[in-house]
């Protein structure tokens, strides 16, 4: 369904009253979404999973790299333009609090439509009704404004409103992180049952390995704009292959767990100085010489790659 290649996105910042500098936020991404599956991608805060996923989009334009969407490039829009959904992290900032939540649902339908196909208010109405009862809201809330829900029910609203279009593709970026447990839960099967009643694909974004593991049926890790490994998640979780992905792993909280023996040290470097060679390198407890010096591509088999030079 979407194919990346070499996608990069560069910002380029103010450092001075006259001086900018140019930093890649991603660098280089590849990777292959097949229809039907849920593809997760991790890692920390500042490593660029919300540039990608506003690229996918259509939000941010990209610096380099290509997007085929069912084998063709998105710029030629052949496809209908919202196939392709996004659910926000934060469902609040998300929806605009002067339009009431029926509206703010019934609003990518109503700009959806051509003039020739305008739809009548009263099968908006019905539409966003219908909607609202399938994501487990009342039907009565349609007058409601955002700030008269709780923070479950706003995203609810979120998922309704980026459904309502039929999408194939739905890139759901941190959508339960601002959740407490349990309605991240009801959020998350809410979520499932979708995917399997629409026959939807997800691009699933998060930190939490938990929900990811949940969630995906595949896994990217991400790390300072780069992929560092993408793996099956069976195989991701038993048998972890980059030395991040096995301290993320082992940082992950479960109720019981002993103290975590990986601890990483330091911050992901910043992504304004440019690298030589691996970019985990300096916080890397096995790094060597060569890490320093040469940039790991993912090698490894045709379904569990990564980027470390010291995978074997
Ligand atoms: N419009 C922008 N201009 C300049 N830099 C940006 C812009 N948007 C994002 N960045 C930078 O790009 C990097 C990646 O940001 P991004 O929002 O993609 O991170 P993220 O992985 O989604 O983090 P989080 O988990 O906190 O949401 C950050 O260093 C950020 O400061
Ligand atoms: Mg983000």
């Amino acid at each position: 369904m979407l194919t990346v290649n070499k996608l990069s996105k560069s910002f380029g910042i103010r450092t001075g009253i006259s001086a900018k500098q140019d930093f890649f936020a991603v660098h280089e991404v590849n990777f292959h979404l097949k229809k039907g599956v849920c593809l997760g991608l991790v890692g920390e805060s500042g490593c660029g999973k919300s540039t990608l996923a506003k690229m996918l989009v259509g939000l941010l334009p990209k610096s380099g790299g290509e997007i085929l969407y069912k084998g063709r490039p998105v710029e030629e829009n052949f496809y209908n333009p919202y196939a392709l959904q996004m659910i926000f992290q934060d469902p609040f900032s998300s929806l605009n609090p002067r339009i009431c939540v029926g509206k703010s649902i019934g609003e990518p339908l109503k700009i959806n439509k051509n003039k020739a196909q305008k739809i009548s208010r009263k099968a908006l109405r019905e539409a966003v009704e219908n909607i609202l009862e399938e994501v487990g809201l009342e039907k009565e809330y349609y007058f409601r404004y955002p700030h008269e829900f709780s923070g479950g029910q706003r995203q609810r609203i979120a998922i309704a409103r980026a459904i309502i279009t039929k999408p194939e593709l739905l890139v759901c970026d941190e959508s339960v992180s601002a959740l407490d447990a349990s309605h991240q839960a009801q959020v998350l099967n809410l979520l499932l049952d979708l995917k399997e009643k629409y026959d939807l694909t997800y691009l699933f974004i998060s930190h939490n390995l938990q929900v990811i593991s949940f969630m995906c049926d595949e896994i990217m890790v991400m790390y300072a704009g780069e992929i560092v490994e993408q793996a099956p998640r069976k195989a991701l979780f038993e048998n972890p292959l980059h030395p991040y992905t096995k301290a993320l792993i082992a940082s992950a909280p479960y109720v019981g767990k002993p103290r975590q023996e990986l601890v990483l040290q330091g911050e992901m470097p910043s992504l304004l100085q440019r690298r030589l060679g691996c970019a985990f390198a300096s916080r890397c407890p096995s790094a060597q010489k060569r890490c320093l010096e040469e940039k790991p591509c993912l090698s490894g088999s045709a379904d569990h790659k990564a980027a470390c030079h010291f995978i074997g």
